[in-house]
């Protein structure tokens, strides 16, 4: 395999976490691993809430911190917690000085949205719904302006290199296709900021490259893994039959609008004494129960935004207008949909990985925040603060600025991309077996169908990353004999006695959960 080195750190990813370690980074020379165009593909620039913060004076911190405990049933590390939403207002005035051209009152305060289980309204927006995007924009605009920041657009990485226990490389490849063959990119240490793994599921909200392959990749190295079973699904994804499903944000039930099925019912009220802005997972379960029964549940906005979602909710209102939905007028249809891993490659306080050398931040990491349920618009949030925590700890690894001298990487023609089809059985297996609800059957038919994939197509690196990582959900889900958060058991419907746990796997764990259930199906 060709082999580069540079005195570059490596920063796998191209979302919030990794553009905003990239410039905390600067002066150090940095090289991002990103798959598309700048902009393009991340969850990051999809997100259309916001960036939770207590930023109203009647609001604290510490509200926010426990509001995040709460909906976390149980397994959100309370000191996490408190670091994440202590600095919220921070990042925010740090976006707003980069650029980002937050919603403000005519007094010049931050508009804030309700979101569902925030105690306050106190989600900072753009444009309604565009949060993701512009925030991004902004960062991305400062990313081209910093000479020490080099963008590898077009590629993606599928394996990490170790060297005596320390993560000394990242082996990467084009992305189009996976075709070409891969490099091994030596660097000065290894940032891994590439999201999450909802891809992984034939029904989900993320983009098509999102798919568990940065997890996966270090879970293959032998990187601790946490929390892989709690996976959150977006109670309002509009059901129009579109892959990735367009999302209709939280923002609106905040704003007023109502769930309803075909009948005209509104179901929430029956449920929850928050009703629709009850937590996410049993917004979530309510809408699957009325989508099995076949009653078509819809999101309803207009007796309380009517025309105005058009102008206040532009990314929703052009998702509506290109499946032929008038939202002032008709409701939108809307399921459940594989939208964010709160698992991922344990990682401490600092950031860091159990693998010496390697740090990550953002959706690949599970840094106790989120629990078994994260609360909404957390997720940039975390990946804003342990971006700017990673960036000081690789500095401080650092001995004195590097030159930046700019990579030039020529690729081979011999890679094995995934085949397509075998990428499909696995995202159906995940959403029929390893989906809203599940049980030890459904979850022992994932783990053997995984199986069979893999051992089929296991010659692509990237194919074994994304088994690797549904392996890790699904095993997790089997052995959690308890409903918490968003892992719901039909078999065990209750939470197990006594205080909630976090859960850790290596993949050698998994593939030993995965081995008895080929043998018990056998
Ligand atoms: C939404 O806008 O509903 C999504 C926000 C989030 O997932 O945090």
């Amino acid at each position: 395999m060709q082999v580069v080195e540079t005195d570059r750190v490596i920063i796998v990813g191209a979302g919030l976490g990794a553009l905003y370690a990239a410039l905390k980074l600067a002066p150090h020379p940095v090289v991002m691993i990103s798959p598309e165009v700048l902009g393009e593909g991340a969850s990051s620039a999809w997100a259309q809430g916001g960036v939770a913060a207590a930023m109203d004076s009647a609001d604290s911190p510490e509200s926010h911190a426990a509001d995040t405990v709460k909906a976390g049933a149980g397994t959100v590390n309370p000191t996490v917690a408190d670091l994440v939403t202590r600095e919220a207002r921070d990042y925010i005035l740090d976006l707003t000085t980069m650029g980002t051209p937050f919603d403000r009152t005519e007094d010049g305060d931050y508009v804030l949205s309700r979101e569902a289980a925030h105690s306050f309204a106190r989600v900072v927006r753009v444009k309604g719904d565009q949060a993701g995007a512009q925030i991004m924009a902004a960062l991305i605009a400062q990313v081209r302006e910093t000479p020490s920041i080099q963008v590898l657009e077009g590629t993606m990485a599928s394996d990490l290199e170790l060297s005596h226990g320390r993560v000394t490389g990242v082996v990467i490849q084009e992305a189009d296709d996976g075709r070409s063959g891969p490099v091994l990119l030596r660097g000065a240490a290894v940032l891994l900021a590439g999201g999450g793994s909802g891809g992984l599921y034939a029904l989900t909200t993320n983009p098509p490259r999102i798919r568990g392959q940065v997890i996966g990749m270090a879970a293959r190295a032998g990187a601790l893994i946490a929390d892989a079973e709690f996976v959150q699904f977006h109670p309002t994804a509009m059901d129009v039959g579109e892959d990735p499903a367009p999302l209709a944000t939280e923002a609106l039930r905040g704003e007023g609008a109502i769930l309803i099925n075909k009948h005209g019912e509104r179901f929430m009220q029956a449920i929850h004494p928050d009703a629709e802005l009850a937590p996410r997972d049993i917004v979530a379960r309510a809408i699957y129960a009325e989508v099995k029964a076949g009653n078509r549940p819809m999101l309803d906005t207009r007796e309380v935004l009517g025309e105005a979602i058009k102008a206040r909710f532009p990314a929703v209102a052009e998702y509506c207008a290109r499946n032929g939905i008038d939202p002032a007028v008709d409701p939108i249809p809307v399921a459940p949909a594989a939208h964010y891993h709160m698992g991922g490659i344990a990682t401490d306080t600092q950031g860091c990985a159990t693998l010496k050398g390697l740090w990550v931040c953002g959706e690949a990491s599970s840094t106790g925040l989120h629990g078994a349920n994260r609360l909404a618009s957390n997720g940039l949030l975390e990946a804003l603060v342990f971006a700017r925590i990673c960036a000081q700890g690789i500095a401080q690894s650092l001995t004195g600025v590097a030159d930046a001298v700019t990579l030039n990487i020529t690729f081979s023609n011999d890679g094995t991309p995934p085949a397509p089809e075998a990428v499909q059985a696995l995202r159906q297996t995940m959403t029929q077996n390893v989906g809203v609800v599940r049980d030890h059957d459904g979850l022992t038919h994932a783990l053997v169908t995984i199986a069979a994939l893999e051992d089929a197509h296991g010659d692509s690196p990237s194919f074994l990353n994304m088994c690797a990582t549904a392996t890790l959900i699904a095993a997790g889900a089997l052995v959690r004999q308890e409903s918490r958060g968003a892992h719901e058991r039909s078999d065990f419907p209750d939470p197990a006695d006594g205080p909630g746990q976090r859960s850790e796997m290596y993949l050698t764990d998994a593939l030993a959960v995965r081995a008895q259930a080929c043998k018990e199906l056998s």
